[in-house]
């Protein structure tokens, strides 16, 4: 393996502006292994985020094998009321209802799914905190991804299963779930949405 897969500091092998153009929501997946190593290098770049007071509250579950699947048709069995809605759902643009399932179902084939938790905090504040500082861990941990060849979709979607979630991967009731994303490298690689706005008229105002 080349050095970009170390989780050494050194070259990553990719730009980081280019991980950022690369990144997709990845939602089919080929079977191939991920490799310990590879996973490991991809949350420590999760790991060294910014975080509120650096309180690092972010903590990763690496689920495989047979639990993805039970994670999987846990996910499915509470879409049937989505579903039913389906012709109104966002979703739409940019998968078909069969799609859809069939990632809902398996996590799109991937060997791999990275669940992100922090310590529940009942201070709204810290709370706050806390959830910023996982997505930074969770984009950070996405880009590196991108930049071994992995693709990931972050899923907050799964959450809508939450009780089961807890269950299946024995979370206790003092860890909320941030996010989830799958981890495998693409079957297939979606067309990048465009932005809203890709001038950044309306979306920034500089202030002197
Ligand atoms: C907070 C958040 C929640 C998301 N939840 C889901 C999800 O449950 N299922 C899904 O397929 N994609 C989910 N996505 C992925 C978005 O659909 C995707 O990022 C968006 O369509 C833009 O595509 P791109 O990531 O390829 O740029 C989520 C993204 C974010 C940031």
């Amino acid at each position: 393996m080349s050095r970009a897969g170390s989780g050494q500091d050194g070259n990553w092998g990719m730009d980081v502006f280019d991980a950022i153009r690369k990144r997709r929501a990845v939602r089919l997946y080929r079977p191939d292994p991920v490799s310990r190593e590879q996973v490991l290098a991809i949350l420590d770049a999760g790991n060294r985020a910014p975080s509120g007071l650096n309180r690092q509250p972010w903590e990763f579950l690496i689920v495989t094998g047979n639990t993805v699947l039970e994670m999987g048709r846990s996910y499915r069995s509470t879409l049937d009321e989505y579903l039913s809605h389906w012709d109104k759902s966002p979703m739409r643009d940019f998968i078909t209802r069969e799609g859809f399932i069939r990632f809902a179902e398996t996590y799109g084939g991937a060997p791999v799914v990275i669940v992100v938790l922090v310590p529940t905090d009942p201070l709204p504040n810290f709370k706050k905190a806390d959830l910023e500082s996982a997505s930074a861990a969770l984009e950070n941990l996405m880009l590196a991804a991108t930049a071994l060849g992995l693709g990931t979709c972050w899923m907050t979607g799964p959450l809508r299963d939450e009780p089961a979630l807890r269950r299946i991967l024995a979370i206790p009731d003092d860890r909320e779930i941030v996010a989830v994303t799958p981890l495998g490298y693409p079957a297939t690689v979606p067309e990048a949405p465009p932005r809203l706005d890709p001038d950044l008229t309306k979306k920034v105002r500089w202030v002197e």
